[in-house]
């Protein structure tokens, strides 16, 4: 028999997603860098990128695909909001209470936090540590990114992998048996690999590109082994692989080295490029929306960013209101 003090799992409940409504395509880019369509899909799979204005924030976007993830959960309110970017709108204050605020939860616990692309788990190990020390009973978690800003308006090498966007989660206290529990969240962190991706300021992005192509294979594969050995699932349990979309080919690298077949591979990158700490929330809301990604779903997420920083995550995806 259960007492309600035994749940102290963090289940998912709501989820959402912003793009800005510009879209940009290769086409457009090869008007202004020295690029082709055909280099673009080849080495990453890109041809769409949303892109914001000067008409939209971070802060704005994070407001819309939490209002959808509320929406979702069918609640008004949460007890904290988690807010993952590297592109907030000013160093400070922190987004996350305006956000709060602006959803009319002034008063809650709100922070940022900066982790790169893998901010979103970063951000899901956070709830789930709000809601186990009893902080919260409900946590909203806001991934979200412009990461258009960063590169040099001319860089070649850079501009055409980035886009902007939001997405959102709501978790709720649960049991770990619940479908939505999020399981045991494996991290990581390297900073000697710091200057492989780094940016001053927007506009300044320095990026080793291969570099960051050959760690971002290696580290996702091995903390995806680690994250279902710690839920005690093997590779072929997982029904549904969702890696962090920064390019098609290290989705393709780390599917093959974990014999993921493509059929259970999610990704989104062609659409929208790589979103940063939006990218795993928002390619989630879009396939449960569009039926790629079903109730009772073994999922694995994983992630990979600056810093550097990885991570992955196993649930059980739960059924969840459209
Ligand atoms: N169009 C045409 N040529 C381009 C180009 C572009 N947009 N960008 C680079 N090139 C050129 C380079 O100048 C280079 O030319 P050179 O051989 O004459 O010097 C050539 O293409 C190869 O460059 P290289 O950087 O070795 O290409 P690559 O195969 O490694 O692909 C990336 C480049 C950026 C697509 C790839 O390294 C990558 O995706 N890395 C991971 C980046 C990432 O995902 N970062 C975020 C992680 S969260």
């Amino acid at each position: 028999m259960h007492n309600p003090g035994d749940a102290t799992a963090a289940v998912i409940c709501g989820i959402g997603a912003a793009l800005p409504s510009r879209v940009v395509s290769n086409a457009e880019l090869c008007t202004r860098l020295d690029t082709t369509d055909e280099w673009i899909r080849s080495r990453t799979g890109i041809s769409f990128r949303h892109v914001t204005g000067a008409d939209s924030s971070t802060e704005d976007l994070a407001v819309q695909a939490a209002e959808q993830a509320l929406a979702v959960a069918g609640a008004t309110s949460v007890e904290a909001v988690v807010l993952a970017t590297t592109t907030p709108d000013r160093c400070c204050p922190a987004a996350a209470p305006a956000v709060a605020s602006r959803l009319g939860l002034t008063g809650v616990p709100a922070i940022d936090l900066a982790a790169g692309c893998t901010g979103f788990l970063y951000g899901l190990a956070t709830a789930v540590g709000f809601i186990s020390s009893r902080t919260a009973n409900a946590v909203l978690i806001i991934g979200v990114d412009r990461l258009s800003t960063l590169p040099a308006r001319d860089d070649r090498t850079t501009v055409p992998l980035f886009g902007d966007g939001a997405g959102a989660m709501v978790l709720r206290r649960g049991r770990l048996e619940d479908d939505g529990a999020i399981g045991p969240v494996v991290l990581g962190s390297d900073g000697t690999q710091a200057e492989l991706i780094q940016a001053a300021h927007p506009g300044s992005l320095q990026m080793q590109g291969a570099e960051v192509f050959r760690h971002a294979v290696d580290r996702m594969t091995s903390a995806c082994a680690q994250a279902v050995a710690a839920v005690g699932w093997c590779m072929n349990d997982i029904d549904r692989l969702v890696p962090h979309q920064a390019n098609a080919r290290i989705t393709s690298f780390v599917a093959r080295q974990l014999e993921v077949p493509d059929s259970r591979v999610l990704g989104n990158v062609d659409l929208v490029g790589n979103t940063g700490a939006a990218s795993i929330p928002l390619l989630l809301a879009q396939s449960a929306s569009d039926d790629r990604l079903q109730a009772g779903q073994r999922v694995l997420l994983t992630a990979f960013g600056a810093g550097l920083t990885w991570g992955a995550v196993t649930l059980t995806w739960p059924e969840l209101a459209s």
